[in-house]
């Protein structure tokens, strides 16, 4: 493997035990679970690959921010922390908290989308969309073709393409188009980066057509941090700086504060324009709270403020994008189907080649997950049709191309050593890949199915 050591920039503090289960309890846990890797309990999993949302590490500074937090209904000192870490690092006017992602995502789409208007993005993100659609807006995809095939090495996945943002402007007229939300990076994608030349030139065709473009910078560090290893003329320059020019291209941002800020919760819409941010105002003491606290406690803000400046710190970002590549790599030496380039959060286990004898109607990533929990512990998330859910005017599945398994990676929690056991149970899942059949529904909710649908092994 030619990859230069690059052990944790950090020590152990404090740990925290993890259970070890037997097979056949993981076999009764999973039924339980209806084959769902959501619907099971934590104290079951020994290595949770479910998600990196909230589930960082914090830092011995960042839990010393949390005593020293400010609860002061108004005015708290970490606020005004948060404001400014916001403002330095990300380089927007105006700061609107909220208690997540999604949070911030209902603002945006309730300030700025009217019935039957497009929102252009690169790939969907699931709560992304929701919110577009509820708010009457029509997602439309409009990323690279080479995002959606899973062998392509193309080194920015993510990017847009800009004939299909043309062809969407002459087609439906930029009166229509809201705004443009590009992901960075793109999570559906396998966590895969867009180049600043791709940014520079999205913001010259918005200006052009006068279409703001608002971005979903929950993992912007991370694409920051592929521009400084792939794009010409970046290399010598610090994770922060590349950060504020991709930054500078963009009108606002909605952020996910639970991925790249090392928090355990918290969010925020950021923006230039001045009118909107009063709007913002007004609508986040309606659905958050207080426009200085936005559904976060003082404490919250006080870490997420301290884990803003940590998570441009380029040793911090250099490794934590390297464990994931770690795990990739592992996993390709041993013939493992996964989506290539390895992104920044995650690796896909690429389910439609892992199991080709399965159609995509029998769930097929669904199934892989939850033999991956029975066979190791170690709890993956389905990301292909389950999660892509039904088109809202025909009521039928969408056939998303990808059909994936997501481990994703934990900042700053698990070793080496942990994914090298996740590594050695796919590779044992692959030679017995024939004995793994497919799934169908018995439980399906209205909306964002697969954090709660349930299944029965197809006998
Ligand atoms: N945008 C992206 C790209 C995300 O990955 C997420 C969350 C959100 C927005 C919403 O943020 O959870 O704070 O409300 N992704 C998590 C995941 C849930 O596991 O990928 P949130």
């Amino acid at each position: 493997m030619d990859r230069r050591i690059i052990a944790e920039p950090y020590k152990i503090k404090a740990v925290e035990p993890i259970k070890m289960t037997t097979r056949a309890q993981r076999e009764s846990f999973i039924r339980e679970a209806g084959h769902n890797t959501f619907l099971l309990r934590s104290d079951d999993v020994y290595i949770d690959l479910l998600t990196d949302s909230g589930t960082s590490a914090m830092s011995d500074h960042q839990w010393a921010g949390i005593m020293w937090g400010d609860e002061s209904y108004a005015g708290s000192r970490s606020w005004i922390n948060l404001e400014r870490a916001v403002r330095e690092v990300y380089g927007f006017k105006y700061v609107v908290p909220t208690h997540q992602g999604r949070g911030a995502e209902n603002l945006l789409s309730m300030l700025m989308i009217s019935l039957g208007q497009y929102v252009p993005g690169n790939m969907y993100f699931t709560t992304t969309r929701a919110h577009q659609e509820r708010n009457g807006g029509i997602f439309v995809d409009v990323i690279i073709d080479q995002a959606h095939d899973p062998r392509s090495e193309h080194p920015f996945k993510g990017n847009l393409d800009l004939n299909k943002m043309t062809e969407l402007i002459q087609r439906v007229g930029a009166e229509n188009i809201p705004y443009v939300c590009p992901a960075l990076t793109v999570n559906l994608a396998g966590g895969q980066p867009v180049s600043m030349d791709n940014l520079r030139q999205l913001r010259a065709l918005c200006t052009q057509h006068g279409i703001p473009i608002m971005y979903d910078a929950t993992r912007a560090v991370e694409n920051a941090f592929f521009i400084k290893e792939r794009e010409e003329g970046y290399a010598d320059r610090p994770v922060a700086a590349i950060l504020k020019e991709m930054m500078s291209y963009a009108d606002g941002c909605t952020m996910s504060g639970k991925k790249d800020c090392l928090v355990n919760i918290g969010g925020f819409l950021a923006i230039n324009d001045e009118t909107l941010f009063t709007r913002a105002k007004e609508l986040v003491v309606l659905f958050e709270g207080m426009p200085s606290y936005g559904g976060m406690a003082g404490r919250d803000m006080e870490a997420m403020a301290r884990g803003i400046y940590e998570m441009i710190d380029d040793d911090y970002i250099a490794h934590r994008v390297g464990q994931v590549r770690y795990l990739g790599d592992m996993l390709m030496q041993q013939g493992v189907p996964v989506v290539r380039p390895i992104g920044g959060h995650a690796v896909f286990l690429d389910a439609r080649a892992f199991l080709p004898h399965l159609p995509q109607e029998h769930f097929p990533a669904q199934s892989l997950a939850a033999h991956l929990y029975v066979e190791s512990g170690v709890r993956g998330m389905e990301r292909g049709i389950v999660s892509a859910g039904r088109d809202p005017e025909t009521g039928a599945h969408r056939y998303p191309r990808l059909e994936l398994v997501r481990l994703t990676i934990p900042r700053r929690v698990y070793t080496d050593r942990h994914l090298e056991v996740v590594a050695d149970a796919v590779v044992r899942l692959l030679a017995r890949r024939e004995s793994i059949g497919g799934l169908r529904m018995v439980y399906e909710p209205p909306t964002l199915r697969f954090f709660t649908a349930r299944f029965e092994p197809i006998s």
